[in-house]
């Protein structure tokens, strides 16, 4: 099976009506505690790196990993549903969790979170390095996002790996089963394109955030933002990151496993922290 991950596909969709473009709020309005010292490490920062969680798109109305699931999918667990053994016990089934949830982040946008990013890119050059699958970051503009866990719209060949790009069926309701599509080459149903437990990560993808994290220095900047930090690898980087000498700062409401190994931490939201922080950038 191919171990190369196709190409994502961006849905090319125009925002939506009245959707402005972003404008970092004035720091002082937000309402967000950063301190002097994060201040200056924020506006003179040389290389700026993201890692971003589930929490990164909360507020974009996508529900966590370890939230609750809602509807049709809250008796189920999604760490159960995110394997190949589910896969391989009822295809169908785990087809129908995925196409909801496709049709779930067609339906939603990026948050100020992931503008405030896309904001920041085009000034100073941010680099993301992401568990979501969804592809909010890349719709708000950022242009280097790494998916260390795949992408929902990245479809491939369960046998032999061959890319789908058709559009696949995303039904209005969450419905309880549905049928994959049929790979064009070998006729064996086609998977989501993501990576499910106990899987290998892309290699491609791992070695290019291993080289951005190891690469950092001294007056470097990395944001991990809405992670729970209990799944590796990505939950290592913020120690590896510390380790070459930036600056790490942990951006979630609550605290999590990694929380000690951080110098700032924020205990705000996604949208309400990152656009404070971008600010303190535009008001040079
Ligand atoms: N802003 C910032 N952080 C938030 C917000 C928000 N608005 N809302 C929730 N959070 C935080 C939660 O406190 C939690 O710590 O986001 C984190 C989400 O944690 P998880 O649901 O565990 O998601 P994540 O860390 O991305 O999971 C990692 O686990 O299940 C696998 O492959 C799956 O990529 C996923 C990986």
């Amino acid at each position: 099976m191919s171990d190369e991950y196709p190409a994502m596909q961006v849905p090319a969709e125009p925002m939506p009506p009245g959707y402005q473009p972003y404008v970092p709020p004035n720091p002082d309005e937000v309402g967000v505690e950063i301190s002097d010292e994060l201040a200056q490490v924020v506006r003179h920062a040389r290389r700026i790196v993201v890692l971003s969680g589930a929490g990164m798109s909360a507020e974009s109305g996508v529900p966590t990993f370890r939230d609750a699931q809602s509807g049709l999918w809250e008796r189920f667990d999604p760490a159960s549903l995110a394997t190949q053994f589910a896969w391989d016990d009822d295809p169908e089934f785990v087809w129908a969790w995925y196409a909801w949830r496709v049709g779930l982040v067609r339906r939603v946008w990026p948050n100020a979170g992931h503008l405030a990013i896309a904001a920041w890119g085009r000034r100073r050059g941010v680099q993301v390095i992401t568990q979501n699958v969804d592809d909010l970051h890349e719709r708000a503009g950022s242009t280097e996002v790494a998916h260390l866990h795949g992408s929902l719209f990245a479809y491939r060949c369960a046998e032999c790996g061959h890319p789908y790009d058709a559009e696949i069926e995303v039904p209005d309701e969450p419905v309880e089963r549905l049928t994959p599509p049929r790979c064009e080459v070998c006729g064996a149903w086609v998977r989501p394109g993501v990576v499910w437990f106990g899987e290998y990560l892309p290699q491609e993808v791992m070695e290019a955030a291993t080289t951005m994290i190891e690469s950092l220095e001294p007056g470097d900047l990395v944001l991990s933002v809405g992670t729970s930090g209990v799944v590796y690898p990505a939950a290592g980087f913020p120690a590896m990151a510390r380790a070459a000498g930036a600056t790490t700062v942990e951006i979630n409401p609550t605290e999590t496993e990694i929380s000690d190994h951080f110098h700032h931490v924020i205990r705000d939201t996604a949208a309400r922290a990152l656009p404070a922080l971008v600010a303190l950038v535009a008001a040079e």
